[in-house]
């Protein structure tokens, strides 16, 4: 978009595709980056199923999974363009776009639990966020969770110091960047579609996901060290382009709005427990040592990790990171 910016805006506004008449069927694209084994992939498979199923066969979402369409680097791209009309990015990709507000997900440690994310989630804070997408030629549904994050790397990790100078991969995201330099790392922002790779062949030395994301993509095989810090968290938006959405004949999108609700339910009650068995399965795996932190070690990446917050106060909005504070506190 960067490279293209006006002249593409204007064929985005010409091309974004307009759903079928009454009588035909209406196809959903519906791409991700994670594989279909991961939470977001078995609830967008949701979404296709109760979709079809609520609209009686009239619409079919077609789920691309495993960056099998788009990576991260072209799918809010493609998305603005009506190339594709759905997505579920992780919310630390949306700074991309200059939604800055979203950079709040990413500070470390902002949610002690499940409750304050849904504070945000679920209140007039995470309304906004959704609704400041709208200038941007695209409608925000839903929030899906996914979960905390730990560090692996290829070698043990049991204080903040161990991370010094390690080249940690990351998504795009200045929150996390910022995070890594704390820690005195070298982060390398990359899509997700290109980490396994990565780690395997040491461009990088470690990353930072929740289990799920680690052990469906295989990064366990190569990352013989995970240290169980949940210092921050992982989830998505699920987004349309705006115009595709608008022009739904309602009794089409009415259902399609029901399989969301429903699917976000059931995004929201499988993550915990899709974590928890990716943990175990890990631990079965054999690759990888799992190391779980003591008090000390946890009250030291803390530190670390705490004054990020301030430096992101500032593109966050000093206003909106008080509400949150609020919210969550
Ligand atoms: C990542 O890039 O690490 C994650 O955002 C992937 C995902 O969509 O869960």
């Amino acid at each position: 978009m960067r490279r293209l910016s006006a002249l593409i805006l204007l064929l985005m506004l010409a091309a974004a595709p307009l759903p079928a008449a009454a009588d035909e069927s209406i196809v959903i694209r519906f791409s991700h980056v994670v594989s279909p084994d991961a939470p977001k992939g078995k609830a967008a498979e949701f979404f296709a199923q109760r979709a079809a199923e609520l609209t009686r066969g009239r619409v079919r979402v077609e789920v691309y999974a495993d960056s099998e369409l788009y990576a991260d680097r072209d799918e809010m791209e493609a998305l603005q363009l009506g190339a594709v009309h759905m997505l579920a990015p992780s919310l630390a990709k949306f700074s991309v776009l200059g939604a800055n507000g979203f950079e709040l997900f990413d500070l470390p440690y902002i949610f002690e639990d499940r409750r304050a994310l849904r504070a945000v989630t679920e209140g007039p804070i995470g309304e906004r966020l959704l609704e400041s997408l709208e200038d941007r030629g695209i409608k925000g549904l839903a929030f899906w969770d996914n979960g905390f994050k730990s560090f692996s790397a290829n070698t043990p990790i049991r204080v903040p110091a161990d991370l010094a100078g390690k080249r940690m991969r990351i998504q795009a995201s200045r929150v996390i960047e910022e995070q890594m330099l704390a820690l005195g790392a070298v982060p390398h922002m990359m899509s997700f579609s290109d980490v396994y790779e990565a780690l395997r062949a040491g461009v990088v030395d470690g990353t930072e996901n929740p289990h799920s994301n680690l052990y469906t993509q295989r990064m366990h095989e190569v990352q013989p060290y995970l240290a169980l810090t949940e210092h921050g968290y992982l989830g998505y938006a699920v987004i349309v382009n705006k115009r595709f959405w608008d022009t739904l004949p309602r009794g089409v999108r009415r259902p399609l709005e029901r399989a969301m609700r429903e699917a976000t339910t059931y995004a929201n009650r499988i993550a915990r427990e899709e974590n928890q068995l990716a943990l175990e399965a890990i631990l079965a795996a054999g690759t990888t040592e799992v190391h779980v932190l003591d008090a000390a070690a946890r009250a030291a990446f803390r530190r670390a990790l705490l004054p990020v917050h301030q430096s992101a106060a500032e593109r966050i909005g000093e206003d909106l990171l008080a509400e949150v504070y609020r919210a969550t506190g």
